[in-house]
């Protein structure tokens, strides 16, 4: 009914019935004339608000962006930004600022905020919620120290982290332990940025520590992990000294999002 209400169509009759009161004196009388046409343009107010809050609401689903294909002519990205003006997107914010931060302050990360990202990384999904992981919470300079070494690159820039986890797992409680693994990984990236810390992942699966020795051979041996665990990552944790603004909207592979079927671009 609401969107009977809301169509062109009752605009039109909207407009006759409010030419028909001025003709409704002569018609039915000056009595009954006054209270139809107060009747008509009581109905004309309810209309009036009825468009009015589909311009602010757009009368769909909480967040969802294909709600607005009613205006065919705006790009996602536009979408997107309209959505944003009437919604609290926290997430998206929060990605909008996330980057991969690896030069750190040597402020520790409170206790708090410690408990905050141990609560996120244990809240993460996993394949039929068996939880393969375990996590190894180093913040001893030192064993950070050793730890930066697992790589011949892209591992040392930890040294300067107050705060490592290393992501770890155990195969044998699940076959997409990789996954798993990885997921936890993400939302402790992302919970670090929520808390306004900096962080980066570190990869240490398939990775070499040297010649002959695998990152997790190295990274077990450092931290006693047992011998049938294996070790995805580790993520770098500490207060930013690097200013790093987010990805420029403009930077977004828009090209790689098809609809229906493979290749359909907007
Ligand atoms: C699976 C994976 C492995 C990564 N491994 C490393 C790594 O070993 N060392 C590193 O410095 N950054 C690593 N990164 C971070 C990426 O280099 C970074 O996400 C990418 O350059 C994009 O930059 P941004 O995160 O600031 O947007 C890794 C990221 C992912 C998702």
């Amino acid at each position: 009914m609401n969107k009977f209400f809301r169509s062109r169509a009752m605009l039109y009759i909207l407009a006759v019935l409010l030419m028909l009161v001025f003709f409704l004196p002569d018609l039915i009388g000056p009595i009954p004339a006054v209270l139809c046409g107060s009747v008509v343009i009581g109905f004309s107010f309810y209309i009036y608000n009825l468009w009015c809050r589909e311009e602010s609401d757009d009368s769909a689903e909480p967040g969802s962006i294909g709600s607005q294909e009613d205006r065919p002519g705006l790009a996602l990205k536009d979408k997107i930004q309209q959505r944003r003006k009437t919604e609290n997107i926290m997430l998206l914010d929060l990605l909008r600022k996330r980057r991969s931060i690896r030069q750190f302050t040597d402020q520790k990360i409170e206790e708090g905020k410690l408990e905050v990202l141990i609560e996120s990384v244990l809240r993460s999904p996993s394949s039929r919620g068996l939880n393969p992981w375990e996590f190894v919470i180093v913040t001893d300079e030192d064993t950070i120290g050793e730890l930066a070494r697992a790589k011949t690159h892209g591992s040392s820039f930890l040294a300067g982290a107050p705060l490592a986890i290393v992501v770890c797992a155990d195969p044998g409680k699940s076959d997409v332990w990789v996954e798993d693994t990885s997921i936890a990984s993400l939302l402790l990236h992302l919970s670090a940025t929520d808390l306004g810390l900096g962080s980066c992942w570190i990869q240490i699966r398939k990775r070499q520590y040297d010649e002959q020795t695998g990152s997790e051979t190295y990274v077990k041996s450092i931290l006693d992990l047992d011998p049938d665990m294996s070790v995805e990552a580790i993520v770098a944790i500490g207060y930013s000294a690097e200013e790093k603004p987010g990805r420029d909207g403009e930077s977004l592979l828009y090209d790689r999002i098809s609809y229906e079927k493979y290749g359909n671009r907007r």
